[in-house]
């Protein structure tokens, strides 16, 4: 064991209700929690899942410098498990972690973490084809005071949830609302960063958005309105005339997703031609009248590959692929979910296995 463990005599396992994985209901036995003071980080332990003690002049829940990472460990077929491009996760930790002021913590450590973790805890990772065991690692400023200014103490906390997932309907295409009303992010702002604020930020118009049938909002530029950054918890992509186009990520609000990245380094092993470039609203809007986009889906870590079978702008309702997942959504998905589950040869090197 790499970190000082206290195991939990009262397992959380009986819980949860294996037959409803409800996407992040469930938590496992334990966590890891490493703490910053004095201008560094301790050695980090691993502790049952509990409560945390909290004042209530903690700087993060007045002024909200936190910011967190999402990936999953897979039961792999062979045996053991698999986790995702973790290392990539942590990487972009430190990115947000930066632009919130936030101290950088070794991509390392952050990786035998999230093993070390998992491996404790791997009776929590589902057994059955696309369930995984999610793991949310986070990061806060800790300190006690009221004045606006950077935290001197922080926490990271790597928590796991079993899941099954995102979307209520699985590989379902999904209703999405292209809202011109609210924007998430602005140009200089935060959208690259997975900080906590950004998801504040969308929840009046998400919830607008759920009230109308929708599950949830595709968000446009905050400066023009004029074009396509990503949605809720994905990045969104079209194919267009057998191309796959997503919103490139040069105007700093899109946050530069993992899956997303692991798609357009797939597409031209499997003969697919896929281009980052910004995309109008207009564009996908013309598209569809002329019968030239074919597919539309949103990449990320809790939802994979989520075919949308609707998109709604200014009230013209674009019904996408007869509302059905289309080829290039499901060969992206199989390939992506193959590598995960170890039924596919990972050439690129992508999972990190272990055994327990
Ligand atoms: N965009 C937002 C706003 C997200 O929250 C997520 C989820 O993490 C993504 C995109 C997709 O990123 P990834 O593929 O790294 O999970
Ligand atoms: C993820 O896909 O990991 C996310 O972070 C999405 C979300 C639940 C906020």
């Amino acid at each position: 064991m790499k970190f000082k463990t206290t195991k939990n005599q009262n397992t959380r396992f009986n819980d949860i209700n294996w037959n409803d994985l409800r996407f992040g209901q469930f938590f496992s036995d334990h966590m890891f929690i490493v703490n910053y003071k004095n201008g560094k980080w301790d050695d980090g332990e691993i502790v049952p899942y509990g409560p945390l003690p909290i004042e209530p002049a903690m700087c993060t829940l007045h002024y909200a410098q936190a910011c967190f990472e999402g990936l999953k460990a897979f039961r792999d077929v062979k045996g053991g498990a698999n986790l995702f491009r973790p290392e990539k996760n942590a990487a972009r930790l430190n990115h947000s972690g930066e632009r919130l002021c936030i101290p950088n913590l070794d991509v390392n450590f952050q990786v035998e973490a999230m093993e070390e973790l998992v491996k404790i805890d791997n009776k929590f990772i589902p057994t059955k084809r696309g369930q995984s065991l999610y793991l949310r690692p986070f990061v806060f400023g800790s300190a006690n005071f009221l004045g606006v200014h950077a935290s001197s103490e922080y926490m990271y906390i790597i928590i796991t949830s079993p899941v099954s997932s995102y979307y209520a309907n699985g590989l379902e295409p999904v209703k999405i609302l292209i809202t011109d009303e609210y924007v998430r992010a602005v140009r200089g702002g935060l959208g690259n960063t997975k900080a906590a604020a950004n998801y504040a930020a969308s929840l009046y118009g998400g919830t607008k958005a759920k009230e109308k049938g929708f599950s949830q909002v595709l968000w446009l530029d905050g400066v023009t309105l004029n074009f396509v950054d990503e949605v809720g918890a994905m990045n969104i992509m079209f194919v267009i005339d057998g191309e796959i186009v997503t919103p490139s990520l040069e105007q700093g609000t899109i946050l530069p997703g993992i899956t997303r990245m692991s798609v357009l380094e797939l597409a031209s092993e499997l003969g697919l031609k896929a281009t980052e470039r910004r995309i109008s609203v207009q564009e996908v809007v013309e598209a569809h009248r002329s019968g030239h986009l074919q597919e539309c889906f949103g990449t990320g870590t809790a939802a994979v590959i989520s075919p949308v079978g609707q998109l709604t702008y200014k009230g013209e309702d674009m019904i996408i692929n007869n509302n059905k997942i289309g080829p290039i959504a499901q060969k992206l998905y199989d390939t992506i979910t193959g590598i995960q589950y170890g039924e596919i040869e990972d050439k690129k090197g992508w999972v990190r296995h272990f055994e327990f």
